[in-house]
């Protein structure tokens, strides 16, 4: 497979190039509008030369967000939202089902998207039984939200008001599609039941999806009859999957976007992420906070910080072996280091701790999630150490990320036992991914650095070389 994408995409390029110089334009325009009926790339891109995109880069000023909330939640959940929302760049609305009433009026609106109120759905049929009507409103978010009639829209962006978006990360996978074609763009539950019971090829709301502009104007035309056909589904979600299967498009998934389907705390989840930019979190409400001794916001805000650092990387996994102390090291950047006391197996450092707990309590199926897993020790001293992220900060051209030990395990440890690290510094190059990298993502190596073990353990991350291998030494 050596016959990449790219190999032929430059090879187009230099035989495009050949022709600017041998024709006229308007032959140059003949030959690409005759080409593009078996040219993979749409002609009005192959227009617009230009670098290695072949149209303006996607950037926040092509997205609409549709956030739904309601008013009784909002005046809480807004905080997230205030985390992640730029007001001089973005454009939307939350949806709420009345207005706020006067104690509530924010003094922080210019803060957040401005506020719009959901129409009446009165009019709609809702069936399953015990569950809230609510989700006809919701799914209306999104012919509401391109009802704005914003100019100039590539995507519209859909969420719940505890969704939090990383929003470079979601530019950035969102302009690996051409937003010409109908995309639907999110993922599914991290819980084999919840996908098992409401869909395997249904995007899940809280974890944000995305609808390109075509489409989602063509199912803002039809959503309302599908409102209809669907009254007997549980949520919003599954009406708008419902409607756009009609539409015949199904799920394009992208692993970045979180559900966070799971109880407890969601160490592993954050620990051992894809090799995709982080695009959002969900449920940090109803899940422990993501650092030990801070509220729930404060700490998503703490990582949000290191996001906005170096947003490609925050929660890229890599790992290294030292070998003087047999230490197995893997690091989530910008959110915490594990460090096993014995060589451990890429393949396994790779697997998900199972830190947290089932979404819903019952039966073993609960218990099952879409990836793999590895044991978390019911003994805090039979675990890897965690040092969780204390800051991050530039220094030069690199980034520094310091990781410390948060809660401090009353565990017999010897001497060479990584219990005994006061603090990891982290070294990395800010990670800039182009549309080469994001297409055919590559984890990066990383080094143990001269260091004084018991005191500070210095870590490098790079590149890895052509031919490297993450191994463990034997
Ligand atoms: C607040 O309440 C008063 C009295 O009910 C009303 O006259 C006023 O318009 C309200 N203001 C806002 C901003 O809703
Ligand atoms: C958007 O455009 C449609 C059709 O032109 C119009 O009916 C509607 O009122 C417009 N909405 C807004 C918010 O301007
Ligand atoms: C970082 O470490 C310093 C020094 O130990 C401590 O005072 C501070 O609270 C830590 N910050 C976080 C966010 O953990
Ligand atoms: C730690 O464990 C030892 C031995 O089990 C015990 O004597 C000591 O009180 C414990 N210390 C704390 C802080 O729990």
């Amino acid at each position: 497979m050596k016959i990449s994408q790219s190999s032929f995409k430059s090879q187009f390029n230099s035989r495009l190039i050949n022709l600017i110089f041998i024709s006229s334009s308007l032959g140059l325009i003949l030959y690409l509008l005759l080409s593009s009926s078996f040219s993979p790339l749409p002609t009005s891109r192959i227009l617009l030369l230009g670098g290695d995109e072949f149209s303006s880069p996607t950037s926040l000023d092509h997205i609409v967000f549709g956030i739904a909330s309601n008013a009784k939640s909002w005046p809480k959940r807004k905080e997230y939202v205030k985390m992640w929302w730029k007001p001089d760049q973005m454009r939307g609305c939350v949806f709420l089902d009345v207005p706020l009433n006067n104690q509530t009026v924010p003094s922080d609106a210019s803060l957040l998207p401005p506020v719009c109120i959901s129409d009446d759905t009165s009019r709609f049929r809702y069936t399953w039984r015990g569950g809230l009507r609510s989700a006809i409103r919701v799914a209306r978010v999104v012919s509401e939200t391109v009802a704005l009639n914003h100019s100039n829209v590539r995507w519209f962006v859909f969420g719940d008001d505890d969704t939090v978006f990383f929003a470079e990360n979601l530019v950035k996978t969102l302009s690996k599609y051409d937003h010409d074609l109908p995309y639907f763009i999110g993922s599914s539950s991290e819980s084999f039941v919840q996908n098992r019971y409401f869909s395997f090829s249904m995007a899940f709301g809280g974890a944000g999806f995305a609808i390109s502009y075509p489409l989602a104007r063509t199912l803002a035309k039809v959503l309302d009859s599908c409102l209809e056909r669907y009254h007997h589904l549980y949520g919003s979600d599954g009406r708008i999957s419902s409607c756009l299967a009609e539409l015949g498009v199904g799920i394009t998934r992208e692993s970045g976007f979180h559900q966070m389907d799971m109880s407890g705390d969601p160490f592993g989840v954050l620990a051992v992420h894809p090799m995709a930019p982080l695009v959002t979190l969900h449920h940090a409400d109803y899940l422990d906070p993501i650092f030990p001794d801070m509220t729930n916001r404060d700490a998503m805000r703490h990582l949000y910080k290191a996001a906005e650092l170096d947003p490609h990387r925050i929660l890229q996994q890599t790992v290294c072996y030292d070998r003087w102390f047999s230490w197995t090291i893997s690091i989530s950047w910008g959110y915490a280091v594990e460090v096993f006391g014995t060589h451990v197996l890429l393949p396994d450092v790779l697997r998900v701790p199972a830190t947290f707990r089932p979404w819903r309590k019952g039966n073993l199926l609960n218990t099952l999630f879409s990836f793999d897993m590895r044991e978390h020790n019911k003994d805090p001293c039979g675990r890897p150490v965690v040092f969780h992220m204390n800051t991050t900060f530039l220094d030069g051209d690199q980034t520094v990320s310091i990781y410390k030990i948060k809660k401090r395990e009353n565990c017999t440890s010897n001497l060479g036992s990584p219990r005994g690290i006061e603090m990891i510094r982290v070294h990395a190059q800010k990670l800039n991914l182009n549309k080469k990298q994001m297409l055919t993502p590559r984890r990066q190596c990383c080094d143990v650095l001269p260091s004084s073990f018991h005191e500070r353990l210095e870590i490098g991350i790079r590149e890895c070389h052509e031919d490297e291998l993450i191994q463990m030494p034997r």
